[in-house]
C-alpha cells in the first residue's frame, strides 16, 4: 500500500492548475447509459473512481476508454443491468447506474450500499423517488431490483437535499413519460452540470442548481459530448494548502464562483484571495485567524471541505467552532491531527478547534478522500516529517496531487 511522506514548513509559490471535478463526471459517465452510441467526456481526472466507473459501465456493456483527459464511452445495447456488491462497496456512487438503466432498459439490480466511514448514508430517497415514478423495487438479499414498464413523470419531495438522489432521479425522469418535479432537490454545482449535460444530450430539464428540478420527460437521447466543470473541492483544498504555508499560489482553470463561502470563509481567516475569470490568487498570512464553520447543503459550506479547513484552524490564532451538519461520523481526522500536536475536542457533531502555534509531522492514517487531504494539508504546515498511510483514498479524488504540490515546491514524495 502506497503512503506519502511530507516534509512541512515549505512556503507554496507558482501556479498550479485544476482537474475536471470527481463528482461531476461520475454522474456523466453514468448519463451515458439513457443513450446508444459513442459518448464523449473531456476534462477527464485520472482517478481511481473513475476507472471504477468505467469498470462498472464496461460491465454493463459498455466499450470504455480513458486516454489522456478524455473518456470514449461506447455501447449500442445494455447487456447486463445489475451493479454488483464488488463495485458498490469500492465506490458509493455506482448506485448512480440506477436510475438511468431504469430508464433505458426498465430493469435495474444494484447492489444496496452499506455504511461508510463518514456516515449511515442511506439511499431511501432515491428508493423513494422511483417508487413515486411507477418502479416497482425490492430488496432482496442486499440488492434493489428495481422494474418498471416505463417510469412516470411525478411531483418528488426529497425531506433531505441529496446530491447523488438528485442526480439519480433527473437522469430517470429525462426519458421518463410525463413531467417529473423535484422539491427540495440539490442545488450543487455538479447537479447543475449534469442537468446541462442532460440537456446537450436532447433532454427537457428547467431549474437545475436550484431547489426546484422540472424534468419534461423524451422518447429518446442523443449521445453525451461534454466537458467536465472544475473541481471545487479540489480547488479549495489548494487554497488551504496555500493558506496554511505562507504561501503565494496562482490556481489557474477553477470556477471561483462555485466557491463564495469556502473563499468568504478563508478570507475571515486573513488569506488573501483575489479572482480574475478563471483564476485565483492566494497569499497566506503569517498567522491564520480562527473562523466557525458549519457544513450545509450548497451554496453552504461544503461537508467535502470540512476536513481540510479544520487542519488549518488547527494551526489559527484563537478558537474555531467546527460544525458538521451533513454526516454523522466525518470526524475521523480529529484524531490523526491530534498525533500532530492539534488541540481538537469534539461533543457530537461539533469539533472546538484551539489554534496551537505548532504541529509536528508524524505517522497517520487516511480514513477517508476528504480526511487524508486534510492530514496532507497539516503535513504541508508540520515541522518534520509527515508519513500518511492508506493513499489510495487520497487517489480516489486528487488527480496527481504530490506532483501538483511538488510543482509548488512542497517536499513531498511516494512511497510504494
Ligand atoms: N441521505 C438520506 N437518504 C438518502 C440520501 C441521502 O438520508 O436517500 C442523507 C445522507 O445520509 C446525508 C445527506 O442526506 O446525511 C446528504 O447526502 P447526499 O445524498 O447529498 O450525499 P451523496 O450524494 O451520497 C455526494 C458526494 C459526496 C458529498 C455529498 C454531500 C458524489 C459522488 N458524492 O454524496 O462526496 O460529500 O454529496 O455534498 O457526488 C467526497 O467527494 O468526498 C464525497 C463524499
Amino acid at each position: 500500500m502506497d503512503k506519502i511522506e511530507i516534509i512541512g514548513g515549505v512556503r507554496l509559490r507558482g501556479e498550479v492548475t485544476i482537474s475536471g471535478a470527481k463528482n461531476a463526471v461520475l454522474p456523466l459517465m453514468t448519463a451515458a447509459i439513457l443513450s446508444s452510441g459513442e459518448n464523449i467526456i473531456h476534462n477527464v481526472p485520472h482517478l481511481r473512481d473513475v476507472r471504477t466507473m468505467g469498470s462498472l459501465l464496461a460491465h454493463i456493456g459498455f466499450g470504455f476508454h480513458l486516454e489522456d483527459n478524455r473518456i470514449i464511452l461506447k455501447s449500442k445495447t445494455i447487456t447486463s443491468v445489475d451493479a454488483p456488491y464488488d463495485f458498490v462497496k469500492t465506490m458509493r456512487a455506482s448506485v448512480l447506474v440506477l436510475g438511468p438503466l431504469l430508464a433505458r432498459t426498465g430493469q435495474a439490480k444494484v447492489s444496496l450500499p452499506g455504511g461508510c466511514a463518514i456516515g449511515a448514508r442511506p439511499i431511501n430517497l432515491h428508493i423513494m423517488g422511483l417508487e413515486k415514478m411507477g418502479a416497482k423495487i425490492k430488496l432482496s438479499e442486499g440488492y434493489i431490483e428495481a422494474s418498471a414498464k416505463r417510469l412516470k413523470g411525478a411531483k418528488i419531495y426529497f425531506d433531505i437535499p441529496t446530491v447523488t438522489g438528485t442526480e439519480n432521479l433527473m437522469m430517470a425522469a429525462a426519458l421518463a413519460d410525463g413531467t417529473t418535479v423535484l422539491e427540495n432537490a440539490a442545488c450543487e454545482p455538479e447537479v447543475a452540470d449534469l442537468a446541462n449535460a442532460l440537456i446537450s444530450m436532447g433532454a427537457d430539464i428547467e431549474g437545475a442548481g436550484t431547489r426546484v428540478i422540472k424534468i419534461n420527460g423524451v422518447n429518446r437521447l442523443k449521445p453525451l459530448d461534454y466537458t467536465v466543470i472544475p473541481d471545487r473541492i479540489e480547488t479549495a483544498t489548494f487554497l488551504a494548502a496555500a493558506a496554511i504555508t505562507q504561501g503565494d499560489v496562482k490556481i489557474k482553470g477553477s470556477r471561483p464562483g462555485h466557491l463564495e463561502a469556502i473563499i468568504n470563509k478563508l478570507k475571515e481567516a486573513g488569506v488573501k484571495i483575489t479572482q480574475k475569470n478563471d483564476k485565483l490568487s492566494v497569499k497566506g498570512p503569517e498567522r491564520l485567524l480562527s473562523v466557525d464553520i458549519k457544513t450545509m447543503p450548497y451554496p453552504g459550506f461544503p461537508t467535502d471541505m470540512q476536513a481540510q479547513f479544520m487542519a488549518m484552524m488547527a494551526l489559527a490564532d484563537g478558537t474555531s467552532i467546527i460544525t458538521e451538519n451533513i454526516f454523522e461520523n466525518r470526524f475521523m481526522h480529529v484524531a490523526e491531527l491530534r498525533r500532530m500536536g492539534a488541540d481538537i475536542v469534539v461533543e457530537g457533531s461539533t469539533a472546538t478547534v484551539k489554534g496551537v502555534s505548532s504541529l509536528k509531522g508524524a505517522p497517520v492514517m487516511a480514513t477517508d478522500l476528504r480526511a487524508s487531504a486534510s492530514l496532507v494539508v497539516a503535513g504541508l504546515a508540520a515541522k518534520g516529517a509527515t508519513v500518511i498511510d492508506r493513499v489510495y483514498h487520497l487517489d480516489r479524488g486528487y488527480e496527481k496531487i504530490e506532483e501538483k504540490l511538488k510543482t509548488l515546491g512542497a517536499k513531498i514524495r511516494r512511497i510504494k
